[in-house]
């Protein structure tokens, strides 16, 4: 079974390859799409990618995801240290989410350390460059993995409890 994963990007990521490259890389946005694409299709999953710099178009695929039960890769942007609004939309999500960074924000500006994201992920990859993506995906087909063996688990159960 194929399952669909929305990868959403925040501001400034569209620009990678020309984005301070010292820091980001030179690999750019379509590089990005096309490795989250073949990654996911070797992990049974459909990803989706999606850039914006307008935090209400990115607080309005959080609302779409949470809707259609659909996990979620996440890379803010600048909006993981201060977007309130964000972490809102985020915590009413209904499937897994993995937060994503290209560089280790924790080794950057004092302003960086701080993820108001973090708390209501599942977990968090950063510093790998678009390995960070690659396991963020790895993650999301593991966590998937293991809500189906709960289910099936239970449904087991409940069939081996009857007559
Ligand atoms: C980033 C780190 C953030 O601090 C920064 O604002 C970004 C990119 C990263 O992927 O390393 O825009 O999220």
């Amino acid at each position: 079974m194929i399952t669909q994963v929305l990868v959403l990007n925040g501001p400034n990521l569209g620009r990678l390859g020309v984005r301070e490259p010292e820091v980001y890389g030179h690999a750019t946005f379509d590089d990005l799409v096309e490795l989250c694409r073949t990654t996911g299709r070797t992990l049974g999953l459909h990803t989706d990618v999606r850039q914006t710099d307008d935090e209400r178009e990115l607080i309005s695929w959080v609302h779409e995801a949470a809707d259609t039960r659909m996990p979620m890769v996440l890379n803010p942007a600048a909006f993981t240290h201060y977007s309130y609004a964000l972490r809102d939309a985020l915590a009413m999500r209904t499937a897994p989410l993995i937060e994503v960074h290209l560089s280790n924000p924790a080794a950057r500006e004092e302003f960086r350390h701080t993820s108001v994201v973090a708390g209501v992920a599942d977990g968090t990859v950063a510093g790998f460059g678009m390995m960070s993506y690659q396991l963020a995906l790895q993650a999301i087909a593991e966590l998937i993995a293991e809500a189906g063996d709960r289910t099936a688990g239970a449904a087991d159960r409940i069939a081996g409890a009857e007559p």
